[in-house]
């Protein structure tokens, strides 16, 4: 039962979707719990959806569906809009349009933020109204309020992150059953991880959306996405997995977020080589994790799931407590405060790496020494090779391991072997993540 002694905050809920309708259930099951902790009474005024009659597994209120999202807006009663119909046309559309009406925004929409971010959050400055944006990063890990508060007093040095729930499955039964790409994403279909349409999540855009927003709130500038490096995980094949066991690694979609000496921001999400011993590499299935190491509080880790109902809801619900309690307070904050500290985003080809490269060649004499001899004209050294007996579909394998190289020098190295006349097809090269910065 409403209780009238406690501030009645007024919800907007755009979207009743996956996320969406966990947001209300979720409100509604722990309604209790909310008004003791916030002290304030949060009730849902609106629901927007695209099909009213749709059906659906959690039944909205009839009396609270539109189809107008700005009914949310032109309503003078509501104070939060809950931004979770996805994209980056409407949704922007809805999001000024909240900021310019002063209504608090919570949204889930990292593509939006990515993509977007930069005028939304200088317009949330100008307009003095804040966005919450917990459920865009890593669903239910609360890693933004991580970044935001408990660690304000800290330089981040660096984040290594599985961010993509997708991906991490199909890495791992890659790794695991040692099945294809195709078979593993089919399954992760089949269980509903896969969106019939995959290619936000394999092409590794989904988790570099996430890490640019964790830099940019790490380092003080809204990061451009042209200057962050993606690279997805469909041109991986199980042989990789085999030869990076025999290394001592696994393979991940690693999201490298990392400052250098001058203040130059790196943010990289691509699939990488990381040392079996180390704890990420235990990170399996749907799970994703973040590795913050910050100058005073040192090295921590933050584990759970990265997407579905439940977790998002509660990253969701979590950001809507915060601006009940800043609306019944009057405290607020804009979500993302700009500062001058570090400048620019370093050029892709300076930042460095150690690397695998896999080379299918011919099987002939003098092919060791053609490939080696690129690597040791361009000044990189190997660190290991290993070189199976049998053959891939008709190729024979060459595979390495560098020493650290600058991407631009590893570049240049993979289309001068690309061309040798006794390689065989299109070498594969990953980074490999000591995992010591
Ligand atoms: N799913 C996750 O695990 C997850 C995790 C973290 C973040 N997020 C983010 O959360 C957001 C929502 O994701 P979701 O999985 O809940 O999406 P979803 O299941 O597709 O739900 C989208 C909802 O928005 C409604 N909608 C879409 N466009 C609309 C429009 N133009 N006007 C009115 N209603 C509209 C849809 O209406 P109908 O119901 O009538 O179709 C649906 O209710 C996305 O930005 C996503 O990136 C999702």
């Amino acid at each position: 039962m409403p209780d009238p002694s406690k501030r009645t905050i007024c919800i907007g809920l755009a979207g009743f979707g996956n996320v969406g309708a966990g947001v209300y259930a979720n409100l509604e099951k722990n309604a209790d719990l909310l008004r003791e902790r916030t002290g304030t009474e949060m009730v849902v005024k609106h629901i927007v959806v695209r099909d009213p009659a749709k059906p659906r597994a959690i039944e909205p209120p009839a009396g609270l569906l539109t189809t107008r999202w700005r009914d949310l807006i032109e309503d003078g009663a509501v104070n939060i809009i809950v931004e979770l119909i996805g994209g980056t046309t409407e949704a922007f559309e809805l999001v000024k349009e909240s900021l310019l009406a002063g209504k608090i925004v919570v949204t889930g929409n990292k593509a939006l933020l990515a993509e977007r971010g930069r005028e939304l959050f200088a317009l949330a400055g100008k307009t003095g109204v804040p966005i919450y944006f917990e459920a865009a990063v890593a669903g239910g890990i609360p890693i933004i309020k991580t970044v935001q508060e408990a660690f304000v007093g800290n330089r981040i040095e660096s984040m290594h992150a599985i961010l993509n729930g997708t991906c991490n499955y199909i890495l791992t039964r890659m790794s695991q059953a040692g099945i294809s790409y195709e078979e593993a994403l089919r399954e992760a279909q089949e269980l509903g991880y896969a969106e019939a349409d995959p290619e936000l999540d394999v092409s590794g855009w989904d988790a570099a959306h996430k890490a640019l927003i964790l830099a940019s709130l790490s380092y003080g500038f809204w990061i451009r996405t042209e200057d962050v490096y993606v690279e997805g995980v469909s041109e991986l094949e199980p042989m990789d997995f085999q030869f990076a066991a025999l290394l001592g690694h696994t393979i991940k979609l690693l999201s490298v977020i990392r400052v250098d000496g001058k203040k130059q921001v790196e943010v990289r999400t691509e699939p990488s080589l990381l040392p079996k011993s180390h704890v990420l590499a235990s990170v399996n299935g749907v799970y994703n994790a973040v590795l913050v190491r910050g100058d005073i509080v040192g090295e921590t880790l933050f584990y759970g799931r990265g997407a579905g109902q439940n977790p998002t809801s509660s990253s969701v619900i979590s950001d809507l407590a915060d601006a009940a309690v800043a609306l019944a307070n009057g405290a607020r904050h804009t979500g993302f405060v700009p500062h001058g500290l570090y400048g620019k985003s370093k050029p892709l080809e300076e930042t460095t790496a150690a690397y695998y490269i896999r080379i299918p060649v011919r099987d002939e004499a003098g092919v060791l020494s053609q490939v080696t001899g690129v690597l040791g004209k361009l000044g990189i050294s190997i660190r290991s090779a290993v070189q199976p007996d049998e053959s891939f579909a008709g190729a024979s394998m060459l595979v390495f391991t560098t020493h650290e190289v600058a991407s631009g020098r590893m570049w240049e190295a993979v289309e001068a072997i690309s061309g040798l006349d006794c390689v065989a097809g299109r070498p594969v090269w990953l980074r490999v993540e000591s995992m010591n910065d």
